[in-house]
């Protein structure tokens, strides 16, 4: 028997002005991407935000379905715009942000479980790591350096085995 213990880094920041001006854009972006979600149901506003290499920002936000099953997540409408249209094109961070309308709630909320393992296939898809910047509209930001720092002991293309 082996005890194993999993380290998990990440950077927070106080305020958008002591962020690095290229993930600080794009997280204003995410920011103000919030606004176009559709979400009536919930009334939880979350947007995207992609970097692509080749200077193009894709945003998306969460688009909600009166069948809730259907709902689609911001991140993964951000990135499967973002692949369709540039699929050649190298993701350098995403930034995602959240806004709950009629609650006095800005805490950063983290991407759930289905688009973790979505973002982590468009990691390894990327061949590159990336960060990934949490926020709400003001407030804390969080900062991941790699998907895996939020999805350890991932299920990927390594493990199915042709
Ligand atoms: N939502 C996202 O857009 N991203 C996440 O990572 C978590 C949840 C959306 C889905 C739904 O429209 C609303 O937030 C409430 O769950």
């Amino acid at each position: 028997m082996a005890n194993q213990e999993l380290k998990i880094s990440f950077q927070s920041f106080e305020k958008i002005e002591d962020v690095e001006s290229k993930l600080a854009h794009l997280l204003h972006v995410a920011r103000n991407a919030v606004h176009e979600a559709y979400s009536p149901y919930s009334n939880f506003c979350v947007g995207c935000a992609v970097q692509l290499d080749n200077g193009q920002i894709i945003t998306g936000f969460n688009i909600e379905n009166a069948s809730y099953s259907v709902c689609i997540c911001a991140e993964r409408t951000a990135l499967s715009s973002a692949i369709t249209q540039y699929p050649d094109a190298k993701i350098l961070s995403i930034a995602i942000s959240t806004y709950q309308q009629f609650q006095d709630n800005d805490a950063p909320a983290f991407p759930c479980g289905v688009c973790r393992q979505f973002i982590s296939e468009c990691e390894d898809r990327n061949e590159n790591k990336f960060p990934i910047i949490v926020s709400g509209q003001s407030g804390p930001i969080h900062v991941f350096e790699s998907i895996k720092d939020l999805l350890p002991f991932s299920f990927g293309k390594n493990d199915l085995i042709k």
